[in-house]
């Protein structure tokens, strides 16, 4: 008899897959120059949960089996977003030393090569992209772009970057919290399904149902990590809790409180849920990840 995999065995190994995919496209420590190498290695590998290569690919088996590229596609997406955490801990930016349990990119490397190593991430997920194997150039061309304008200025992580950075102790407003975690985060998670879609060639039908799984748990993902910076220790986190308060950011508990911000996320997986519909017991994982997105303690 086949035992069904449980869902913490099952994202053990997709972990693993997606790090040993990126292990073959990231350049090794000993090409020249190593130090930036040393630093891009040092961040991509220092954990994490994986959330969104692990959305893209479950994205994609949702659609079909065995899709080809989706791995690569994954591990784009969590090179950009790695990039994003280092910059993100920048003394510029939110000025944090921890991340992932370890100290920050350039508290290790330094301020120069730690903004280098977010810049190279990003060059190597669209370099990842367009080599793709197996994939028309026509989906690579579609895949560029969903990274690309999801990482970007409208609507995208940098834009919503920067209204979270310009927000900083400003009075906040329902409209300006989510216009900021829909993009700096919510934007990346819809493109990790949009992208496993995207690879497995989804109808517009079914591309349109998981852009709006993607919007939802993106949005909840988001609401989760503001009331886990109040509620978690920075041993749980991996990185220093409590900083959402100290440096007045716009957060969900900020405007609405703990409670209606855990409801408020509940709400969103619930609609994540019913965006699921059409795929029946192929979602099955996709399912379980907007729960764990909810209910996670990290
Ligand atoms: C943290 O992302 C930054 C946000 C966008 C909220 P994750 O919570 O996915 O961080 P890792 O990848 O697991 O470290
Ligand atoms: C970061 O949001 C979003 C990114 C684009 C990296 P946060 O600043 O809340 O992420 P953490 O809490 O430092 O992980
Ligand atoms: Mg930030
Ligand atoms: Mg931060
Ligand atoms: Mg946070």
């Amino acid at each position: 008899m086949v035992t069904e995999q449980t869902l913490s065995e099952f994202l053990t190994e997709q972990i693993q897959l997606v790090e040993a995919a990126m292990h073959r496209l990231a350049p090794p420590e000993t090409a020249h120059p190593e130090t930036i190498h040393k630093a891009m290695r040092y961040s991509l590998f220092a954990g994490g949960k994986r959330i969104r290569p692990i959305l893209c690919l479950q994205a994609a088996e949702a659609i079909r089996e065995d899709v080809p590229g989706a791995m690569d596609a994954a591990a784009s997406l969590e090179m950009i977003h790695t990039y994003s955490l280092i910059h993100d801990d920048l003394p510029a930016l939110d000025n944090d030393d921890y991340r992932r349990g370890k100290l920050t990119n350039h508290k290790v490397f330094g301020e120069a090569m730690a903004i280098l190593a977010g810049d190279a991430l990003f060059t190597l997920a669209i370099q990842t992209l367009v080599n793709i194997k197996g994939l028309s150039a026509e989906a690579r061309l579609a895949l560029v772009e969903e990274l690309s304008i999801a990482s970007g200025t409208l609507d995208g992580m940098i834009g919503g970057q920067v209204t979270d950075l310009e927000g900083e102790g400003k009075p906040a407003t329902a409209e300006l919290l989510e216009l900021i975690h829909r993009a700096k985060t919510g934007a990346l998670l819809r493109a990790s399904v949009r992208m496993g879609a995207i690879c497995a060639g989804a109808s517009a039908e079914q591309l349109a149902a998981l852009s709006a799984y993607g919007e939802h748990t993106g949005l909840a993902f988001q609401i989760i990590d503001d009331i886990l910076d109040i509620e978690e220790s920075s041993e749980a986190l991996g990185k220093t809790a409590g900083k959402d308060v100290a440096q007045g950011k716009i957060t969900f508990p900020a405007v609405y409180g703990l409670e209606t911000s855990r409801r408020m996320a509940q709400e969103e997986c619930a609609k994540a849920h019913a965006a699921l519909a059409m795929f029946g017991d192929r979602a099955k994982r996709l399912h379980e990840i907007a729960d764990l997105i909810v209910y996670r303690k990290s």
